[in-house]
């Protein structure tokens, strides 16, 4: 495996290889979530690179860039295990070089929920994205739907500037009890990490109302809501049940189906999490 540490590095590495490229971009701090993402690139892709850059712009002033979890050495052991072909690990200077003044902002899509929570989270999001995507060049990239609208976010932007790298969505990876897997995970006290799996209890709750039949999306954010109140260490940020490819807020379930997106504080560990809520189509639906 080779660590690339300068983009001439990486450009030396990216004009030597051929065949299908697979690209993994992370912050760290690897997980089985991590790691899922780049079992599927090696299975898919000739070549496999991951990045580890902790990016600076997708974090606001009070939020944890400086603590965030880093460990370079147990990674790189981790993705050498994995059969990984190249690791990046830039220099902030190589990302953000001096006078760096270009910045991505995708519209809409990246205004509600997260975005209004973190102003700023997804310019730094897509900037970073697509830097790595024009540096790397992968055929093939790969995002977990953990970060569900970071996904779409990914996705648009994709699109719209006409990058040639198909976005791969791969599921979320959970702990046993429900937990998704998050670098941040890594903070937790015994007691926190107990109160952390309240998210999924909460979504999974949504989700059993919505199989039973519930299409009132106001109906499921009070189930969300009621769940989440019951858990004394954790505080509700946002719930929303969207479209899942506008993630515009939606009134009522249909066919489309849809996707309930929520944000919790557990102590002072915030979280996000997600669920797709399919309805199992009621008799008179069927008919329709
Ligand atoms: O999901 C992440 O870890 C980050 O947002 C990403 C995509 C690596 C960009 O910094």
């Amino acid at each position: 495996m080779q660590v690339a540490e300068t983009i001439e590095a990486l450009r030396a590495w990216r004009a030597a290889v051929s065949g299908v490229v697979g690209f993994v971009p992370t912050m760290g701090a690897l997980h089985d979530g991590h790691l899922s993402l780049v079992r599927r690139a090696r299975r898919e892709c000739e070549r496999v690179a991951v990045s580890i850059f902790v990016n600076p712009a997708q974090f606001g002033p009070l939020e944890d860039f400086q603590s965030y979890p880093r460990d370079l050495s147990r990674d790189l052991n981790l993705l050498g295990a994995e059969g990984v072909d190249l690791v990046f690990v830039p220099a902030q200077s190589a990302i953000y070089p001096e006078g760096f003044v270009t910045w991505v902002t995708v519209e809409r899509l990246a205004k509600r929920w997260e975005g209004a929570s973190r102003p700023g989270h997804f310019r730094g999001v897509a900037t970073v994205v697509l830097k790595l995507l024009n540096l790397v060049r992968p055929e093939r990239a790969y995002f977990g739907e953990k970060d569900y609208q970071q996904l779409r976010v990914v996705e648009r932007l994709v699109r719209d500037l006409g990058v040639p790298t198909a976005i791969v969505p791969c599921p979320t990876v959970r702990e046993p009890d429900g937990l998704a897997l998050s670098s941040r995970n890594a903070y937790f006290s015994p007691e926190e990490r107990r109160a952390a799996t309240v998210l999924w209890r909460a979504l999974a709750a949504a989700l059993d109302e919505c199989v039973k039949g519930e299409r009132s999306t106001a109906r499921l954010c009070r189930v969300v809501k009621s769940v989440i109140g019951e858990e004394p260490l954790a505080r509700l940020d946002y719930v929303a049940v969207a479209d899942p490819e506008t993630l515009e807020p939606v009134k009522q379930i249909d066919q489309r189906g849809a996707v309930c997106c929520l944000a919790a504080w557990v102590g002072k560990v915030r979280l996000i999490d997600n669920v797709r809520l399919e309805p199992v189509p009621s008799k008179g639906e069927e008919r329709a």
